[in-house]
């Protein structure tokens, strides 16, 4: 093979890769009054919202194309984010498999009056792009340029097993309890069985 035919080759399985930094998004928005709760902080909704969005972008990015939320990882809501705040939301793909991608995002809210920074939540969007025939389509693989980008991919297949051992526990879990095997469940605990 020569000089040219291995540069086309190369170029070729380039094309099916794309770096992490190529679809890195970040989304910025002021928290104003009509966001917030009865409590007067901002409405943890208004936050999934804004997750999903930008993981959204992220994902449309890197796949060049039109893509859904398959699941949502665990959201902690670290610190309340205030009325007046600036919340920025950092998204980027951390794992692709064959149609899915795992989007990271960090959320980070900023008082504009004091400049204090809070980190206010972290999850992992698993986003999956959709082709003109309705079905999951192929994407990108993912050039990880950086030892964030390979810590983060190789984070990402440790908490997808952690998800499936999950899923075969939660399936473990039984729904046809007995009357009595409830009642032993529930001794100790906050109720009172009135029926
Ligand atoms: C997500 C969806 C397209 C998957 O369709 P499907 O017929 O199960 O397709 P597949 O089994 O081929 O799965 C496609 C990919 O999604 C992944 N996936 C599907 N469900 C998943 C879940 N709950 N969590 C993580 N990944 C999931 C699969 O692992 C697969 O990944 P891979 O191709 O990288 O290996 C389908 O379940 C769907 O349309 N769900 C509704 C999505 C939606 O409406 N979102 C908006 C919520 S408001």
């Amino acid at each position: 093979m020569n000089n040219q035919n291995i540069i086309h080759q190369f170029q070729r399985i380039m094309q099916d890769f794309k770096a992490v930094q190529d679809s890195q998004t970040t989304l910025t928005e002021l928290m104003i009054p009509s966001y917030s709760n009865f409590g007067g902080k901002i409405h943890g909704g208004i936050i999934l919202s804004l997750m999903d969005k930008v993981a959204y972008v992220c994902a449309a990015k890197h796949s060049d194309g039109y893509c859904i939320t398959a699941s949502i990882d665990v959201v902690d809501f670290l610190a309340p984010v205030e009325v007046g705040d600036l919340v920025s939301l950092m998204a980027s793909v951390n794992y692709v498999g064959n149609t899915s991608m795992i989007i990271g995002i960090r959320v980070i809210s900023e008082n504009l009056k004091t400049q204090v920074k809070k980190h206010t939540n972290t999850s992992y969007f698993t986003m999956v792009a959709i082709g003109d025939d309705h079905k999951p389509k192929v994407v990108p693989g993912l050039i990880l340029k950086s030892a964030d980008d390979v810590r983060r991919f190789a984070q990402s297949l440790n908490r997808k097993k952690l998800k499936a051992n999950y899923k075969k526990d939660e399936a473990s879990i039984k729904d046809d309890y007995t009357d009595a095997q409830c009642v032993t469940l529930l001794k100790g605990e906050r109720c009172q069985i009135s029926l």
